[in-house]
């Protein structure tokens, strides 16, 4: 059975265009296939502890990890994982960081060699959203440290993420950005096509 295992991680329940966008997506996934099943983690309104010294003596001991067990055996039940990404301070929200800290076991990771993995064929679909914008030939391109991190970290798991960026968020709220606002809703709008499309294909 299909099975989408949908995350958020903005700090904001309201007005949260990552929310907005991924929300987006899983109603265009859950139209498309109404038996499938969904499973839905807010890390932000329910957060997961940071991986502590405890923690990882028990990985390394091989003893029992319940919360991992758990948080591992969603990931891998899961076709389609989306993830909900604000820009905090160029990178990804520390909420997804410990997630991340729990998730990536040794386990998941592909071959080096095949390439291939337990998480081959699990599509990953990251629904960005930033104030600025971080676009090839932008100026700030370069400080974009969610894309390429994404793309690093579930490429040890053999997956490659598709992602789709809602950019200029803050257009509206910071005057220097208020000649963007326009470029900005045309992200917006061009995230929301993106996801329509990449659901129910
Ligand atoms: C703690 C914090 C740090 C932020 N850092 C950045 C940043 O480095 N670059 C940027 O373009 N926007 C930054 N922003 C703006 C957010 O990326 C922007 O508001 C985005 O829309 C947040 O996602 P959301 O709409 O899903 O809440 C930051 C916002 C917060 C709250």
């Amino acid at each position: 059975m299909a099975h989408l295992l949908h995350i958020d991680t903005s700090l904001r329940t309201d007005g949260s265009v990552s929310r907005e966008v991924s929300g987006a997506y899983a109603q265009a996934w859950r139209a498309a296939r109404p038996d499938g099943r969904y499973t839905y983690r807010d890390l932000a309104v329910e957060p997961l502890p940071h991986i502590d010294a405890a923690a990882l003596a028990t990985r390394e001991a091989d003893g029992d990890r319940p919360l991992e067990r758990r948080l591992v055996e969603e990931v891998k039940s899961a076709d389609t994982v989306l993830l909900g990404v604000p820009m905090y301070n160029y990178g990804v929200p520390s909420s997804l960081k410990a997630w991340l800290d729990w998730v990536l076991v040794p386990e998941l990771f592909a071959d080096q060699e095949t390439g291939e993995g337990v998480l081959t064929g699990t599509r990953v679909v990251v629904v960005t959203a930033r104030g600025g914008s971080y676009a090839p030939g932008t100026p700030r391109h370069s400080f974009d440290f969610q894309e390429p991190y994404l793309r690093a970290v579930f490429g040890v798991l053999g997956v490659a993420p598709e992602f789709v960026h809602a950019e200029l968020t803050l257009a509206g709220v910071v005057p220097h950005l208020a000649q963007f606002k326009e470029l900005a809703a045309a992200s917006r709008e061009d995230a929301h096509r993106l996801v329509r499309e990449l659901a129910v294909t």
